[in-house]
């Protein structure tokens, strides 16, 4: 939630970059964090300079045509995603105090903004916007008067009063070419540059410019100038951060002639998938994980497994769930992170807790993550994003290589995960020796041909197209599967609501005589995930059965089946074959077709797929 950059550089660099045109650029590649409202301040001629406005960086940029801001190499830009106060133009950041020559940005929630509010208002301070970033704001200009002018001693003194998640990033007037940040539970990244430095809420606010970054921890300052950057805690005691290269260019992050990130995003799925499971084996399937900070003895004793998540990633992990206990033997719980948090859940030592998150920053889950540890449990996070928090905190990593995912709803990210679920299946399976060698090699040579296989499907995408146009006028659409079709069938549901606005629900087919029955009216459309007839027959044969008790009831039956299953014909308005493979696999395929449907229906209605209402892409507060 939220997208923030920082830029400190000059005239004098190599690059002689402006301060607006990265803070813009930036602010473009983190749009899908929050897209109400946005907005700009750099330091020029020892004054700030602010421009924001409420709705996406395209009237931001409009009205910075019509005022245009003074050549400046220092300032901070912001794309919001509302908490405290509606989507206006007086909410937007950057907020100015101490008498307009300091400006913030913020992302996340001080939850201690009324007391420090009012605090500040008996001491004379008037506030312009409703917001928790305009306190927090008045407070550091507050301690800039305390720490006698020195910025990042203000921040130190100004954050030992909040509560809450922030990053926050500000700049002086008196400061030019310097820009401070401090961040407890939001995410921040540092970007190095040549006579210049960067701040994002993420890699790609800076990815244009560099791809040299800097993992910042919780509770730490950072002050950066063209040339230095300095790394302390809220105490001002020196502090590391880590440094990496970002494996991805801008160019990953462009649509790459695809009318949407999204659209894109689902034909990136053979290249995700693909480079999830790259160098992950060696020639006789034997597995390793990317940072294992847990003995592998004691992942031997496991005796329960929890998948914690929000959102898509959580119905990656209830596909993990058939396929970790299938192969491993170990009763796995697949909960969402937000439930789990506030329970008093049952974790121990002997717990191993998976985390998924394609950002690495979601707060419920990062949360999640923190009490599980408390409580002594051993963290492992598959995660897509370098640098991000949740990794970072966990006892061990999985990395998915998807590339950077910029469409709100998540698709080739899901992908991944499944992906790599399915490898940490596989190694602790090889771990605990619950398969033989040989039979993870085929299962391994069984995954490497999923590639292919997706890029079938894509191929055909013309006939999913098509039928997605003909139902744009559809008011509800239901979603059917059984096994690891269900949730594929809920995640199918999923990407219609996000993306369509259309009613959608998926169901467990078993369930559909204990109630979904009877939404079931004339020319319902119900999409059924029909399981391989070459796997267990009984699963087969009960999910074709469903296909009729729903169409004798008047649905319109749209069919995911496998190549050769002949079975479903008569009883669909539409079928879609998609190649065969073991059951496990299966969403790895059956998921495509429901992806692209969504995307081309929404599409067709003429909504932006990309940046849906109401959604951000990374749920960074509680
Ligand atoms: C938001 C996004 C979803 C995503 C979920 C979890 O709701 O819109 O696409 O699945 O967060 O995000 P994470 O980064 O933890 O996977």
């Amino acid at each position: 939630m939220c997208g923030i950059v920082g830029y400190a550089g000059a005239s004098s660099s190599v690059a002689d970059h402006g301060a607006l045109d990265v803070l813009i650029e930036g602010l473009r590649r983190l749009e899908y964090r929050g897209y109400d409202s946005a907005g700009v301040a750099v330091v020029a001629d020892g004054a700030i300079h602010s421009r924001k406005k409420a709705g996406k960086l395209v009237n931001l940029e409009n009205v910075i045509a019509e005022e245009p801001l003074p050549q400046s190499y220092t300032g901070i830009g912001h794309t919001r995603w509302a908490t405290h106060g509606g989507p206006s133009d007086s909410n937007a950041h950057p907020h100015l105090a101490d008498g307009g020559k300091l400006a913030m940005i913020h992302n996340g929630i001080i939850e201690n903004f009324a007391g420090i509010k009012a605090q500040l208002v008996s001491e004379g301070a008037e506030f312009l916007s409703d917001t928790d970033t305009e306190v927090a704001a008045e407070l550091l200009g507050k301690m800039y008067g305390e720490a006698n002018g020195d910025l990042t001693l203000a921040m130190q003194l100004a954050v030992k009063h909040l509560e809450g998640a922030f990053t926050l990033l500000a700049v002086h007037q008196d400061h030019p070419g310097l820009v401070v940040a401090a961040r407890r539970n939001s995410p921040l990244v540092l970007g190095l540059g040549d006579g210049e430095n960067f701040l994002g809420s993420d890699v790609s606010g800076f990815i244009d410019f560099t791809r040299r970054a800097v993992e910042l921890g919780q509770d730490q300052i950072v002050t950066i100038t063209p040339d230095t950057h300095t790394i302390t805690d809220f105490d001002g005691n020196p502090a590391e951060g880590k440094e990496f290269t970002v494996d991805w260019d801008a160019a990953s992050a462009e649509k790459g002639g695809f009318p949407s990130f999204m659209e894109k995003e689902i034909f990136d799925q053979p290249a995700a998938v693909a480079d999830t499971l790259l160098g992950r084996s060696d020639a006789d399937g034997r597995l390793t994980l990317d940072e294992l900070r847990i003995d592998a003895e004691e992942l031997t004793k496991i005796s329960k497994i929890v998948v914690l998540a929000c959102g898509t990633s959580a119905y990656a992990g209830s596909v993990a769930k058939y396929a970790i206990e299938s192969w491993c033997r170990i009763p796995v719980e697949v909960e969402l992170s937000h439930e789990f948090r506030y329970r008093e859940p049952i974790v121990d030592e002997n717990t191993l807790i998976v985390s998924i998150s394609q950002s690495g920053e979601t707060m419920d889950t990062l949360m999640a993550v923190r009490y599980a540890k408390e409580q002594g449990a051993k963290t492992m996070s598959i995660c897509n994003t370098n640098g991000s928090t949740i990794p970072r905190e966990s006892d061990a990593v999985l990395y998915t290589h998807a590339g950077p995912e910029i469409a709100v709803a998540s698709t080739k990210a899901f992908l991944a995960q499944i992906t790599a679920t399915y490898l940490l299946g596989l190694y602790l399976a090889q771990l605990r020796g619950n398969l033989f060698q040989g039979q993870i090699k085929d299962i391994l040579a069984d995954l490497g041909k999923i590639p292919s296989k997706i890029q079938d499907i894509l191929d055909r995408s013309d006939e999913i197209k098509e039928l997605a146009r003909s139902m744009a006028d559809a008011s509800s659409v239901l979603f059917l599967g059984r096994h690891v079709g269900y949730p594929v069938a809920m995640e199918g549901a999923l990407k219609l609501k996000e993306i369509a606005y259309i009613h959608a629900e998926g169901f467990a087919a078993g369930e559909l005589k204990h109630g979904p029955i009877a939404l079931i009216d004339d020319g319902q459309p119900v999409f059924v995930v029909v399981p391989s007839p070459r796997g267990r027959d009984s699963l087969h044969s009960k999910v074709v059965s469903n296909i009729q008790e729903v169409r004798a009831r008047g649905a319109k039956t749209l069919v995911i089946a496998e190549d050769g299953d002949d079975s479903v014909k008569d009883f669909s308005e539409w079928v879609f074959y998609v190649p065969e493979t073991p059951t496990l696999l299966m969403p790895l395929l059956a998921t495509v077709p429901l992806q692209i449907f969504a995307c081309e229906l929404a599409s067709a209605k003429g909504f932006d797929v990309d940046q849906p209402r109401n959604l951000a892409k990374s749920v960074t507060v509680e």
